[in-house]
């Protein structure tokens, strides 16, 4: 099981935005329709967007794609989300993508876990699965109901830190009960580092394959800088360390490969 690469377009590309509007609490999706395809697009893979004269651009998981049309979910942090925040209708990005490898699709049983924005991926390879008739089970999980206007797949299993909608708790508390309620062959997932950890744990202790998308600080974008470098291990052998740029080798890994901090 490995995530797959696919063709890399990492020419500028303008785009018109179509729709910019908020669906939580501090969290927008952004609707555009670019110049040219988004060939190939996967679930896992990013764009990377221009935000007015900042130097480095930003990345951002592709939450759905089809032709020249895609759409992400994004969470108002610094001056680059601002500025997209503030994009009307009509208005042009640039942006580069998709770039980055990809989930791997198996046709196994699988556990879709995505928090807060880390939904976004997460809803993209949902719709792969409905497409490919693969079963699933899709947790998403939010602070509190503030935030669930993410939750854009009807099936998933709502779950909040406050209980304010759907299941109280953490996403973690219910990782296990599904994996044996649905007898999960394959986990996928993207959010908080702390969940994707205790996912990749739960994962390896119970012998099941995992892909993480990890949504780091990216710095140059383009693996000089080493600013993204993660220590990975070998499963086979666990004793060596292996860095790895999240830029140039993901985002998307092998959970189990991962030296989480
Ligand atoms: C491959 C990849 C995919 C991503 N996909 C998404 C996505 O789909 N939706 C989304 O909302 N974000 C996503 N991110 C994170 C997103 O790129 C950052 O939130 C964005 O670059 C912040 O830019 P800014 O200029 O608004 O904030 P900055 O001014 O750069 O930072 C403002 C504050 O936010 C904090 N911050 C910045 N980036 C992150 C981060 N990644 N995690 C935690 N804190 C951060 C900084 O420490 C700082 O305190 C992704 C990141 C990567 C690497
Ligand atoms: S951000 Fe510079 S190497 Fe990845």
């Amino acid at each position: 099981m490995n995530a797959t690469m696919t063709k890399q377009v990492k020419k500028a590309t303008l785009a018109t935005v179509t729709a910019n509007h908020k669906v939580s609490h501090n969290t927008y999706r952004l609707c555009v329709e670019s110049e040219k395809d988004l060939i190939e697009s996967q679930p896992g893979q990013f764009v990377s967007i221009l935000c007015n004269k900042l130097v480095v651009r930003r990345p951002f998981s592709v939450a759905f794609a089809q032709g020249n049309y895609f759409e992400i979910i994004y969470k108002v942090r610094g001056e680059g989300t601002k500025y997209i925040e503030n994009l009307k209708k009509g208005a042009q990005i640039n942006f580069i993508g998709p770039l980055g490898s990809a989930f791997c699709i198996e046709n196994k049983k699988s556990l879709l876990i995505g928090g807060g924005v880390g939904i976004g991926p997460m809803m993209f390879l949902a719709q792969r699965f409905k497409g490919q008739n693969i079963p699933y089970t899709f947790l998403a999980g939010f602070h509190s109901n503030i935030n669930t206007g993410l939750a854009g797949i009807p099936e998933a299993v709502l779950i909040t830190d406050d209980g304010t909608s759907g299941k109280k708790g953490s996403i973690v508390d219910y990782i296990k009960e599904y994996i044996e309620k649905d007898k999960v062959e394959k986990i996928y997932t993207c959010g908080p580092e702390p969940v994707m950890k205790k996912a990749s744990v739960i994962a390896e202790e119970m012998d099941i394959c995992i892909e993480v998308a990890i949504e780091r600080f990216f710095a140059c974008s383009v693996g000089v800088c080493m600013g993204c470098s993660i220590d990975t291990k070998d499963v086979e052998n666990p004793e060596t360390l292996i860095k790895k740029r999240i830029c140039k080798h993901g985002p998307v890994f092998d959970g189990r490969t991962i030296i989480w901090e």
